[in-house]
């Protein structure tokens, strides 16, 4: 009995935890993103049609979660997470682009090239990219400008062709094929758990320095949930409602897309994912009360349905 009044407490606590997370985050967005008002407004507009309002902003929770590790001032890890998440924006639009997968629902709304058109969703893509590297270089996230510069380095790689942009590059070559679990696992880590990952070391490095052995503790956190993050997003393209997912449901297998479920059947994919959330989690330990909010992240990453 009073463990379970205590889990409701702990559920209550981290909801209430995630809301503020995501107030900060969107509050943080609208100052960063260019007024609709300037030209070119239409582009503006998209840019912020693609960015706000929406999404579960799971990674600039987990740089809230990561910066409460290293004592990281909130103001900073905000800004760290709002550049993660807006790299995360652009790669949803271009995502769904006709020439990828051509979706036409994305948080509930239609998708950016739906509701304003194709060239625009492109560029939106383009000047999102652009604005996450603008604003991780010029808002002060820590004071040793070394650490900085290699915050940047750290968004750049996870962005490029050996971290998001070339996962997605191999889940375009996959259509139609079958893939083996390693190979899945190597195109899952690069377009979804390269930003995760990203988005938790750089909301530790806003902080003071860790331990190299602490270190090594986040980034194996990260990416392991980073990997479960998209087996779950597998898990969910089947197991879940078109409403309830604010996107089209059933669009992978329709797409022939290679994914967890395709080559292991929904349940060996869910026991997966959970054993991903297992094995997280004895990441983190010796970290005890700092890691609470990492730990509640990678329950709510695993056992979301949505
Ligand atoms: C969807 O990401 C795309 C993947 C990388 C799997 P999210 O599930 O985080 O989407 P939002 O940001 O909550 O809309
Ligand atoms: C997207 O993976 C990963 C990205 C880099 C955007 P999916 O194509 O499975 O994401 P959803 O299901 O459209 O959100
Ligand atoms: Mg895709
Ligand atoms: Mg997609
Ligand atoms: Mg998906």
């Amino acid at each position: 009995m009073r463990r379970g009044s205590n889990r409701v407490t702990h559920s209550t606590d981290f909801q209430a935890w995630a809301a503020a997370g995501q107030s900060r985050v969107e509050a943080v967005l609208l100052l960063l993103l260019p007024s609709p008002e300037i030209a070119p407004q239409r582009l503006h507009h998209a840019m912020r049609y693609a960015v706000l309002g929406g999404g579960k902003r799971v990674r600039p929770l987990l740089a809230f979660a990561a910066g409460e590790l290293s004592g990281a001032d909130p103001a900073r890890a905000a800004i760290a997470g709002a550049a993660v998440e807006i790299i995360h924006a652009y790669s949803l639009v271009h995502d769904d682009l006709p020439c990828m997968d051509d979706d036409v629902l994305r948080r509930g709304k239609p998708t950016c090239h739906v509701e304003y058109d194709e060239p625009t969703a492109l560029l939106v893509g383009d000047a999102l990219q652009s604005l996450a590297f603008q604003v991780i270089t010029e808002n002060k996230l820590n004071d040793d400008a070394n650490v900085q510069l290699q915050m940047a380095k750290l968004l750049a790689a996870a962005s490029g062709s050996r971290g998001m942009a070339g996962g997605q590059a191999i889940d375009l070559a996959a259509v139609g094929k079958v893939l083996t679990v390693p190979e899945l696992e190597f195109m899952h880590v690069h377009k979804t758990g390269a930003i995760i990952r990203a988005a938790a070391l750089l909301g530790l490095m806003c902080g003071a320095p860790v331990s190299a052995a602490e270190h090594a503790q986040v980034d194996t956190f990260a990416r392991l949930i980073g990997l479960a993050f998209q087996v779950v997003d597998d898990v969910l393209d089947v197991d879940a409602s078109t409403a309830d997912l604010g996107k089209t449901a059933g669009k992978d297998a329709e797409q022939g897309k290679p994914t967890y479920v395709s080559a292991m059947g929904l349940e060996r994919a869910k026991a997966f994912a959970e054993d991903l959330r297992v094995e997280a989690m004895k990441s983190l330990d010796g970290f005890g009360e700092r890691a609470l909010r990492l730990r509640q992240l990678a329950d709510f990453i695993v056992l979301r349905k949505f």
